[in-house]
C-alpha cells in the first residue's frame, strides 16, 4: 500500500460535512447523492460532488486501476479533497463504492465529526438486475477482475461507527429525506423554516375524515404536523396506545413520507392566543359525508371487547375512500 501522511483537520469549522455514500456497484449511490444534491442546493448550500462515476476517476485518479490498493487510494484522495472541503465550511458528496472499510475508517478519522457515513444497502441480487453498466454481466463471463460483490468483497462497517444505512431499493425521495433529517438531527445542516399546518385529534382511530383534513392541510402549507393529544391512559374512549395511533397514521400516509411528523402532545384543551401569533386558525369544510365519519361511531363498531388494546386496527378501520 503506498504510504502517505495526511494530517487530520484540526480545527472543524461547524457548516461543513461530508455524506459518504458506500455501496455495492448499482446500489443507487450516484442516484441518491444527485438528490441529495438538488434539495441541499434547493436550501442554499452550494454542494461538492465527488462522485466515482464521473470526473473523479478521469482527474483525480487518473491512471488506478479496481485492485485493492488503487480502490484505497482513490478512497484516500477522494477523502482529502473532501476534508479540505470540508475544513472551509462546504457540503461535500462523495458516492464511491469504497468497498474496504480500513479505507473508510481513514477518511473517517481524516474529517472526524463532519464525516457521515451513508452505506447504501441494496442485496446484490438486486444490483445485478439493475446492472446498468454491464459490469455484473461482464464479471460473470470472466472478461472483468476485481468487480466488488463477484470477485472482490464489500466490507461493512461496524454498526458502532457507521451513520446511517439506507435501503437501496426504497424511493429515492425517502432516502433524501432520511438522510436530510440526520443531517439536521447531527445540526450538520439548519432545519427548514417552510410553512406548516396543525392538526391537533386524538385520531381513536385514525380515519378517512382525518385523511382528508390531512390532505386539504398539506394542500394549504406543504407541510403538516399532526398532534396526537391525550395519549396517556387507555380507556373506552382511548383505547389504542399512542404507538398504535401513530403506526395507523404513517400507514394511512406512507405516500407522503417527508411531508409530515407526528407528534406526541399533552391533553390540550384549550388553544390560547394573544394578538399577532403569525399564525391562522383554519375551519375546513370537508362535506356532509367526509364530517359524517366519526371516530366515536367507528369505536363501537370495534372488537374491543375482552381485548380492548391489541385490536386489529387494519382489518376493522376503512383506510381510504
Ligand atoms: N431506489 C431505486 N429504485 C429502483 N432503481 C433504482 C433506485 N436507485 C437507483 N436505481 C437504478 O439503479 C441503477 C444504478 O443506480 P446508480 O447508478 O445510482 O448506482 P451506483 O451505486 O452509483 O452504481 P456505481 O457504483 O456503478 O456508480 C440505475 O439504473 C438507477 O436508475
Ligand atoms: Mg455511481
Amino acid at each position: 500500500m503506498t504510504a502517505i501522511n495526511l494530517i487530520a483537520p484540526k480545527r472543524k469549522i461547524s457548516d461543513g460535512f461530508c455524506v459518504w455514500l458506500t455501496g455495492l456497484p448499482a446500489a443507487g449511490k450516484t442516484t441518491i447523492a444527485k438528490a441529495l444534491q438538488t434539495e441541499l442546493e434547493k436550501r442554499g448550500r452550494v454542494v461538492t460532488m465527488l462522485d466515482g462515476d464521473g470526473a473523479m476517476r478521469q482527474v483525480l485518479s487518473t491512471g488506478l486501476g479496481f485492485t485493492k490498493d488503487d480502490r484505497d487510494l482513490n478512497v484516500r484522495r477522494a477523502g482529502f479533497v473532501a476534508g479540505e472541503v470540508v475544513r472551509h465550511g462546504g457540503a461535500v458528496i462523495c458516492a464511491l463504492v469504497s468497498p474496504y472499510a480500513d479505507a473508510r475508517g481513514f477518511v473517517r478519522r481524516m474529517i472526524d465529526t463532519a464525516f457521515v457515513e451513508v452505506y447504501v444497502q441494496t442485496p446484490l441480487h438486486v444490483c445485478e438486475k439493475r446492472d446498468p453498466k454491464g459490469l455484473y454481466r461482464r464479471a460473470r463471463a470472466g472478461e472483468l477482475e476485481h468487480m466488488t460483490g463477484i470477485d472482490d468483497p464489500y466490507e461493512e462497517s461496524d454498526p458502532h461507527v457507521l451513520n446511517l444505512q439506507i435501503d437501496g431499493e426504497r424511493p429515492v425521495e425517502k432516502n433524501v429525506c432520511v438522510i436530510a433529517t440526520y443531517l439536521e438531527n447531527r445540526g450538520l445542516l439548519e432545519r427548514v423554516s417552510n410553512p406548516a399546518a396543525l392538526m391537533i385529534g386524538r385520531y381513536q382511530p385514525w380515519h378517512d375524515g382525518h385523511r382528508a383534513l390531512f390532505m386539504q392541510a398539506l394542500e394549504m402549507e406543504g407541510y403538516v404536523v399532526i398532534g396526537v393529544r391525550e395519549t396517556y391512559g387507555l380507556s373506552d374512549k382511548n383505547p389504542f396506545t399512542f404507538a398504535e395511533v401513530k403506526a395507523r397514521i404513517e400507514e394511512s400516509l406512507s405516500a407522503f413520507v417527508g411531508s409530515f411528523e407526528i407528534r406526541r402532545l399533552p391533553n390540550i384543551t384549550n388553544i390560547v392566543y394573544g394578538r399577532d401569533v403569525g399564525y391562522r386558525i383554519t375551519r375546513v369544510g370537508l362535506g356532509p359525508e367526509i364530517e359524517g365519519i366519526s371516530a366515536t361511531q367507528i369505536r363501537s363498531t370495534l372488537n374491543v371487547v375482552g381485548k380492548p388494546y391489541g385490536v386489529e386496527w387494519k382489518d376493522q378501520v376503512r383506510l381510504s375512500s
